[in-house]
């Protein structure tokens, strides 16, 4: 025999609040795994959310391996900084774990431009060297601080965010993401050198400056 469960008014609230906004609260990032491992392979012709994965008699350990971060990236270029990104693209061991590591390297003065990870939250450790790190909420915010070896900072997913090197010699992060393949949006590139262009009207009226302002930065960025 069916039993009548009768709720309390604030009981049928909490439980409608549980099953309506919790969901909708959640700053998820990749999915959750559902197998043990599942090695990506970038070669499948099929495309899905992530990568498939490699047939499992075929895995070994050194698809749970990576040394690409070892090296110092090459800062000659017009920033002086330079990202090596350990994501599902270099390391298909992460494949849909949802995390991902990048190496940047500072020359002295180097800056890595304002940019956005659209798919994930950032932590960063300082390994060597002096940054001041900041990023700008959607409320127009800038929240920042300088730090030194073994400090850290965290940017919220899809904020503004740069790092200056503010100390005398080079410096080096380690960043982490709660993505496999965070994507990165840099603003100066993304703004004026994007392929094709933006149209000069959109930028001279974004920006308040004139067309030879705007030719002046994108034969600067490289283009
Ligand atoms: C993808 O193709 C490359 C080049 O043909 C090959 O070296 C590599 O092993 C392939 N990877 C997988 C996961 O099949
Ligand atoms: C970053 O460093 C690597 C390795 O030295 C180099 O191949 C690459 O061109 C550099 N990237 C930039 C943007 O300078
Ligand atoms: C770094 O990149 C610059 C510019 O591309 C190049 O001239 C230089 O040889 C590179 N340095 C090393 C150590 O590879």
């Amino acid at each position: 025999m069916a039993t009548m469960i009768t709720l309390s008014r604030p009981a049928f609230f909490m439980i409608l609040f549980l099953i309506v906004l919790l969901p909708s609260a959640c700053r998820c990032a990749d999915p959750d795994p559902l197998q043990d491992v599942c090695v990506a392979n970038l070669n499948a012709s099929i495309s899905v959310n992530g990568f498939p994965c490699k047939p499992l008699p075929e895995v070994k350990s050194d698809d749970f391996f990576f040394d690409g971060l070892s090296q110092e990236g090459n800062t000659t270029n017009v920033f002086g900084t330079n990202v090596t990104s350990a994501d599902v693209l270099a390391f298909p061991g992460l494949n849909t774990l949802g995390l991902s590591v990048n190496r940047v390297d500072f020359a002295p003065g180097g800056l890595n431009p304002p940019h956005i990870h659209p798919r994930a939250s950032e932590t960063s450790v300082v390994i060597k060297g002096k940054l001041l790190v900041g990023f700008v909420t959607t409320g127009n915010v800038l929240h920042s601080k300088v730090l030194k070896a073994g400090e850290m900072f965290v940017i919220p997913r899809g904020l503004v965010h740069f790092q200056l090197n503010v100390g005398k010699g080079k410096a080096l992060f380690l960043a982490a993401f709660n993505s496999q393949e965070p994507g990165i949006v840099i603003l100066p590139t993304t703004l004026f050198v994007s392929t094709p262009p933006i149209p000069n009207a959109v930028l001279t009226k974004a920006f308040q400056i004139d067309e030879k302002v705007i030719s002046a930065i994108r034969s600067k960025l490289g283009s």
